[in-house]
């Protein structure tokens, strides 16, 4: 496969409140990061995979890779402070490391080299091959992609409550109705080409960014949105996992008939 994907893994889940790393949190018997890592390592496009981890966790995450297919073509590298410095780090180190053929490519010698990259957050397991196979094809086109969801909820934007002249005798927030037509949520996997992302970050060292096709957006470059499922979810609170288990359930019911 041509594509490295990154995982961001060296967050530590502080509104999660687990002692540990939230992405241990077990979803269906199994570390929540492994599931999205799972489906990511059997596509035919994917040569390699990134797993940016914080020290105190890497033995940990070297432990359970093992229980994945393909643990070969896992690479664990030390992330940061910011989710976007753990990026960095592992942007780094693609294409350091030849993938390992896959055993199709095996057949006709050297594996491809790694020539666009996949960030996604490894606290979203749900992701679904189908929108794998609608970002990964739209990719190609555009240089970069991105999943996302229109926004379903009503946007206000907050002013400030001026009430008897002053800024400081109310505690209200007024809010103003923000047109959410033409307003989308983004989600990972976000793709891009390996020379465009590498470019991204280098123009924006150490600029904080909310998700990587802002880098790219500023750069005044395009980025395609390309609808994908909305149960797509990013564990962040506990709830999150309960409504995680409940659709993967769900899913394998509706899989196994
Ligand atoms: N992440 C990372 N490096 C960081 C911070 C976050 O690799 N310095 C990763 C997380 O591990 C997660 C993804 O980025 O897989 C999305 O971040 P988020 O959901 O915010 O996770 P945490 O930062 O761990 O959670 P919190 O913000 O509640 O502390
Ligand atoms: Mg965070």
């Amino acid at each position: 496969g041509s594509v490295a994907v990154i995982l961001p893994a060296a967050g530590s889940g502080s509104r999660f409140g687990d002692e540990e790393n939230k992405l241990f949190a077990l979803l269906r018997g199994r570390s929540l990061w492994m599931h999205a890592a799972e489906t990511l390592i059997r596509r035919q496009e994917v040569g390699q995979i990134l797993l940016a981890v914080a020290p105190c966790d890497r033995e940990r995450f070297e432990q359970q890779l093992l229980e994945l297919p393909h643990s070969d073509r896992f690479r664990i590298v030390e992330g940061g402070d910011q989710r976007s410095d753990s990026v960095a780090a592992a942007l780094a180190e693609v294409n350091r490391m030849p993938a390992p053929a896959t055993d199709e490519e095996a057949v006709d010698g050297l594996p491809p080299r790694i020539e666009w990259v996949a960030v996604h957050d490894a606290a979203r397991p749900l992701v679904r091959d189908s929108d794998l196979d609608a970002v990964f094809a739209h990719v190609g086109h555009s240089r970069a992609a991105i999943l996302a969801t229109p926004v379903t909820g009503t946007l206000k934007r907050s002013c400030p409550a001026i009430s008897g002249g002053s800024l400081f005798e109310s505690e209200t927030i007024n809010g103003i109705t923000f047109d959410r037509r033409g307003m989308w949520v983004a989600q990972t996997p976000q793709v891009f080409h390996l020379d465009l992302i590498r470019q991204a970050y280098q123009r924006h060292r150490g600029r904080s960014a909310t998700d990587d096709a802002e880098l790219v957006e500023r750069m005044g470059h395009p980025v395609a949105l390309v609808p994908g499922a909305a149960d797509n979810l990013k564990i962040t609170y506990p709830e999150d996992l309960l409504v995680a288990e409940a659709l993967l359930s769900e899913r394998l019911k509706n899989s196994s008939r």
